[in-house]
């Protein structure tokens, strides 16, 4: 593995399991310092110990994006612990609220307002606590997860694609207004991308998986590895020159 991140002082917001983990994972072993943070302390906590066990530097701290103290605070710790920040990877999603986020007819509103409340507002909050410190060292990158929801066209989950649609306004925003200064701002629009939990949960089945890779030009469906390689690339100097897009990682899946 090339070492590209080497000494680089990085988190991972929403690294408990699936992408944010794999991501943990790739920036440790391209020689990155990692605090990797999670609603899901013990998920956090387990991805932190595993990257360490093979031989990277990381550590775990809680984070809820619903509620601001919270999320100051993980980013205090984790500039405490690391001595600063040279990019965020900030990928949580309630993904739980997804499953009852129907059409805009009749989607409760308490779903749709979690779901804005922690993939969007929650990405403000963390823009807010991590951007003065990349801009303390002279700039830095922000790597935003996205989706391929918010230019999909989807005929449910509604809530859903807006909250991924104002994700790629807001890293817009901040890619236009800080980009003199050195920082730069990305989302990584994954497809369908099966992770670790999801190839065991029950609900993945054959059909589903089979649907999938028939809407997919690509021979196989994706990896939470996957898009953890475009983060590592864009956190990198490869990627220092790249600002405001959003790329889609989907087999191509969706070509927009
Ligand atoms: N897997 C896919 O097919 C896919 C496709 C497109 C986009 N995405 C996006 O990728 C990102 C990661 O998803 P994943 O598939 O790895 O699922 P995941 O559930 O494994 O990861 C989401 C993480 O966010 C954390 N989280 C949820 N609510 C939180 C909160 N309030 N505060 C802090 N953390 C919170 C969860 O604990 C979890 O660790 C999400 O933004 C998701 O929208 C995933």
């Amino acid at each position: 593995m090339i070492d590209r991140l080497r000494n680089k002082c990085i988190i991972v917001i929403g690294a408990g399991s699936g992408i944010g983990a794999a991501t943990v994972r790739r920036l440790c072993a391209e020689g990155a310092r990692v605090c990797a943070a999670d609603i899901n302390e013990a998920g956090a906590k387990a991805v932190a110990a595993a990257a360490r066990d093979a031989g990277g530097e990381a550590f775990s701290t809680y984070i809820d994006l619903a509620d601001e103290a919270s999320v100051n605070a993980a980013v205090a710790a984790a500039v405490e612990r690391l001595g600063g920040l040279d990019g965020a990877h900030i990928n949580a999603a309630d993904l739980q609220a997804i499953m009852q986020d129907s059409t805009a007819l009749d989607v409760a509103l308490d779903i749709f307002d979690r779901t804005l409340t922690v993939n969007l507002r929650g990405h403000l909050l963390c823009t807010r606590a991590v951007l003065p410190h990349l801009l303390a060292r002279g700039g830095g990158a922000l790597i935003y997860t996205s989706s391929g929801a918010a230019d999909g066209a989807e005929p449910v989950r509604p809530s859903y694609a807006m909250s991924k649609s104002g994700l790629n306004a807001l890293m817009r925003h901040v890619a236009a207004a800080w980009g003199r200064q050195g920082i730069t701002a990305n989302c990584v629009a994954p497809g369908f991308t099966i992770t670790p939990e999801m190839d065991k949960s029950p609900h993945l089945t054959q059909a589903i998986r089979d649907y999938m890779q028939a809407r997919t030009p690509a021979p196989r469906l994706g990896q939470a590895e996957d898009i953890a390689g475009m983060v590592a690339m864009l956190l990198s100097d490869d990627g220092r020159w790249i600002n405001g897009q959003v790329y889609h990682v989907n087999g191509g899946a969706l070509m927009p």
